[in-house]
């Protein structure tokens, strides 16, 4: 597919600087109208404006949750206190998403323009851009830009001549999922343990150092400069009656065309894999689609034709979740790829609750034991059980949300975890303990290839006399056989 064609089907609007212009120049930024919503805003509009224009707009947090950023803004605009924060929440953990470091490195001026406004909206002076890590680049483009923000003065002292204040500045996070949660955050920020706290109150009212505190995702920043520039109506124009805008996806997993992509509110998971994503690798049958990371959930073909907005999505079981796509084909078993987020979660968890300590690493243990054949049918609903009881008591988002793959799994592919259970078969061949490796005596040569790659004697025969023999009691299934065999005489069962 070529660029055109891979483009033809998307939006670009928080992707549209990205790529295009050199993010280390801030006069790029400024020559596609930078910095020039920032401009109007402060020296022509009033707080309260400015949040009215949000919500008009009916902007949506792109982090997961999908709450209202105009509220959110106006909240902390009430709260009554002479320090207030803005945070970008830049932390990104989910495994396969990278659609907030490619903003950050790719346009982050946009970010900047967006928390500028955002302080300007609500009273506050300091921002503060959580960034893990281990995403070097963004932490680098992130900084620059502050500072050739802040030289042209705008950043820093009297923005514009309008008499506002607003300076920002990075923190580092050490990779920890859950610092993505809000008041985890709020914790690693002041240099305490990232663990999250009850709410309320919430950062609106009490957030960093106890001051009230927006908390905002990098695309939901990235969006609000453009929405001051081509209108609040235009961006409601987009999309679906209660999910405005586009939202930018990392594409990953068995598709042909991986990467980012940003399209309108609305379309098709259908549309997104097949059209843009260009189908399945190597011609195989689509499965399912993980959407939401490991708070996400996973959907099989019949419902590719639900509209992506963030109500949709929760009555799939799923959720929009920051926009990590992962797709999956034939060849993944569907009770690996559940203990695969388990384990995710469970070694993610900071412990501060047990629901969520103690609870996921259950459910992993479950899964576990189905995996390797020793599971009984009583695990199905043990996996249920515990998952609504996880859900329902764990203090933050990572333990309510952590059984989602586990019952969106078992709510659309359960005869595969009873096909574990009952008959001790993984039928997609992935989980090593319930499959065999067999030698089809048609094919095999007697080349004596596969019984000298063999890494435990597992297999024997007369050279030329075929056919060679696998002892599935010696057998690791290490699948070394199958890969080097250049008859293909040997099947996985
Ligand atoms: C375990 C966990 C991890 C999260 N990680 C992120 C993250 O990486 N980025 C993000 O913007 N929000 C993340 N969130 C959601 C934040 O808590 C918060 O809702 C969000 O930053 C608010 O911004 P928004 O309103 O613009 O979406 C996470 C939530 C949970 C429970």
């Amino acid at each position: 597919m070529g660029q055109k064609e891979y483009l033809k089907n998307q939006q670009r609007e928080v992707l549209q600087n990205c790529g295009l212009i050199n993010p280390e120049n801030i006069r790029e930024y400024i020559a596609r109208d930078g910095y020039q919503a920032m401009g109007r805003v402060l020296t022509s509009c009033q707080p309260q404006d400015v949040i009215e224009q949000i919500k008009k707009s009916g902007l949506r947090g792109r982090g997961g949750g999908g709450f209202p950023t105009g509220r959110k803004w106006e909240y902390a605009a009430r709260a009554v206190n002479e320090d207030k924060y803005i945070i970008c929440n830049g932390d990104e953990g989910d495994p396969g998403a990278f659609m907030d470091r490619s903003v950050m490195e790719g346009d982050p001026h946009a970010v900047l323009e967006g928390m500028v406004i955002a302080g300007y909206a609500i009273g506050a002076h300091r921002g503060y851009i959580y960034v893990r890590a281990e995403y070097p680049v963004a932490v680098e483009r992130m900084e620059l830009a502050i500072k050739q923000a802040r030289e042209l003065g705008l950043v820093g002292k009297n923005i514009f001549s309008s008499g506002f204040d607003f300076d920002i500045e990075v923190r580092l996070g050490a990779g920890a999922f859950v610092c993505g949660e809000e008041t985890a955050m709020l914790n690693s920020i002041a240099g305490k343990r990232g663990e999250p706290r009850p709410r309320p109150p919430f950062p609106a009212v009490a957030g960093l150092f106890h001051k009230p505190t927006v908390i905002n995702n990098v695309e939901t920043l990235a969006n609000v400069g453009r929405i001051f520039l081509k209108g609040p109506e235009y961006f409601a124009g987009i999309g679906t009656e209660k999910s405005k805008g586009t939202k930018v996806f990392a594409l990953a997993g068995k598709i042909n065309n991986t990467g980012l992509i940003e399209v309108p509110m609305g379309v098709t998971l259908r549309s997104i894999i097949f059209d843009i994503g260009g189908g399945i690798q190597k011609g195989r049958k689509f499965k399912a689609v993980l959407i939401g990371g490991p708070s996400g959930g996973c959907i099989p073909e019949d419902h590719l034709d639900a509209p992506i907005d963030y109500d949709s999505l929760l009555k799939l079981g799923a959720m929009m979740g920051s926009g990590g796509l992962i797709v999956m084909d034939e060849s993944d078993c569907m009770v690996d790829i559940a203990k695969f987020f388990l384990e995710f979660t469970q070694d993610e968890s900071c412990g501060k609750c047990t629901p969520c300590r103690v609870g996921t690493k259950r459910m992993h243990e479950i899964l576990q034991r189905i995996t390797i054949g020793e599971g009984k049918e009583e695990d199905i609903s043990l996996l249920k059980r515990l998952a609504e009881d996880i859900r329902k008591s764990s203090l933050c988002g990572l333990g309510q949300t952590a059984p989602n793959p586990v019952l969106s799994t078992l709510r659309f592919f359960e005869e595969e975890y009873l096909a574990h259970i009952r008959d001790k078969h993984c039928p997609a061949g992935v989980c090593s303990r319930l499959v065999r490796f067999e030698i089809i005596p048609e094919k095999c040569t007697a080349c004596s290839i596969c019984a000298r790659i063999c890494p435990v004697e597992a297999i024997s025969g007369e050279p030329k006399k075929p056919p060679y023999f696998i002892h599935q009691g010696i057998c690791i299934k290490c699948g070394a056989c199958q890969a080097k065999c250049p008859f293909s005489a040997i099947a996985k069962i």
